[in-house]
């Protein structure tokens, strides 16, 4: 591998910020520190704040390994301000972030390129959503969620009518525009994009007896209650259309260098894609960091690929 990062450089992970996920982004950065300084290179754990630009030129940092999550982080916010100071880093440039961290701007982008993603209505303050979705057609059960938000903070689960005014309050509280989606039943894929190309998939399934009725937060921060099959059980034709709808989304919306992107297949095997991660989790027992080991990539050669992937995008 050509070293674009050199041992003697500076290198900064960010971590923490000003999200919902910094408790995640912590976990992702401290582990990404302690395999930087494994590999050999002079990395800062930087734990940021509205103080980040004063604290990169401080340290001299030179490069940056964005471990952050959410708003601010993952959505363009402190790419931007790399941009500006000439500072290059790992994932994402400004717009693809942006684009990806709002469901509803991906959502139509998708639609616009052919790529299925579950059908969807979009809500914004003041609530007035019985007649638009009286319009829409659409059947319960629905998935609630903020337009900006991951771990599925402030999703819920909508299965009769008198569940959705409490859903739609939760997911006000993260976000101003929120979305009241079709519920798809079927198997849950993630596929991970690395240096451009399909690296591998992943079906994440709830623990049976768990009680819980999808991904969310607690299923997916506590150990036991997801159970993963790499590669997902699908038939070929099915997973080689969920891989291609992947690849396809991550450069649709310009995304660079790696990604991951979740959905869920129906059991007629048509894949709905939910989401794209821009700055997917990257603690030891993260999904692309399993992903990877099943590809014989170790998590130290992962980040040091993604190190050495760091660059400035310009606009995009
Ligand atoms: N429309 C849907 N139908 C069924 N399950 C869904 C749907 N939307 C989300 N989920 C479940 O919730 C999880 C989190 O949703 P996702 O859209 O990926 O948001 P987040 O950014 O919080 O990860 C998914 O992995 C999936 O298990
Ligand atoms: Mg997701």
């Amino acid at each position: 591998m050509t070293e674009n990062i050199p041992k003697t450089m500076n290198v900064g992970v960010l971590y923490g910020g000003l999200s919902a996920e910094k408790g995640i982004s912590q976990m992702s950065g401290e582990a990404v520190v302690k395999s930087l300084l494994k590999l050999g290179y002079k990395a800062t754990g930087i734990s940021v704040d509205r103080a980040l630009p004063s604290r990169l030129k401080e340290e001299g940092i030179g490069a940056a390994f964005n471990a952050l999550h959410g708003k601010f982080g993952e959505d363009g916010v402190v790419q931007g301000v790399l941009e500006l100071m000439g500072i290059p880093y790992t994932g994402s440039g400004v717009a693809a972030s942006a684009l990806a961290m709002d469901k509803v701007l991906t959502k139509h982008l998708l639609t616009g390129a052919g790529i299925l993603t579950p059908p969807f209505l979009v809500v914004g303050k003041p609530i007035e959503y019985s007649q638009l979705l009286r319009q829409s057609g659409m059947n319960l059960p629905y998935m609630v969620k903020p337009a900006c938000e991951g771990s599925s903070i402030g999703i819920s689960k909508v299965s009769v009518p008198e569940e959705l005014p409490g859903a739609l309050a939760e997911a006000f509280t993260h976000d101003s525009r929120v979305l009241i989606e079709k519920f798809i039943e079927g198997q849950d894929v993630t596929v991970a994009i690395y240096d451009e190309a399909v690296l591998g998939s992943m079906e994440i399934r709830v623990r049976e007896g768990s009680g819980r009725q999808f991904l969310d937060y607690e299923v997916k921060y506590t150990e036991g209650l997801e159970v993963f099959n790499i590669p997902p059980s699908l038939p070929g034709n099915v997973l080689k259309s969920v891989e291609e709808a992947a690849l396809n989304a991550h450069a649709l919306l310009g995304c660079s260098f790696y990604s991951r992107i979740d959905f869920k297949v129906a059991p007629a095997g048509r894949p709905y894609l939910l989401e794209v991660n821009t700055l997917p989790g990257l603690t030891a027992l993260s999904y692309v960091p399993k992903i990877a080991e099943s590809r014989g990539m170790n998590y130290e050669d992962l980040i040091n690929g993604i190190l050495q992937s760091a660059s400035l995008k310009g606009r995009v």
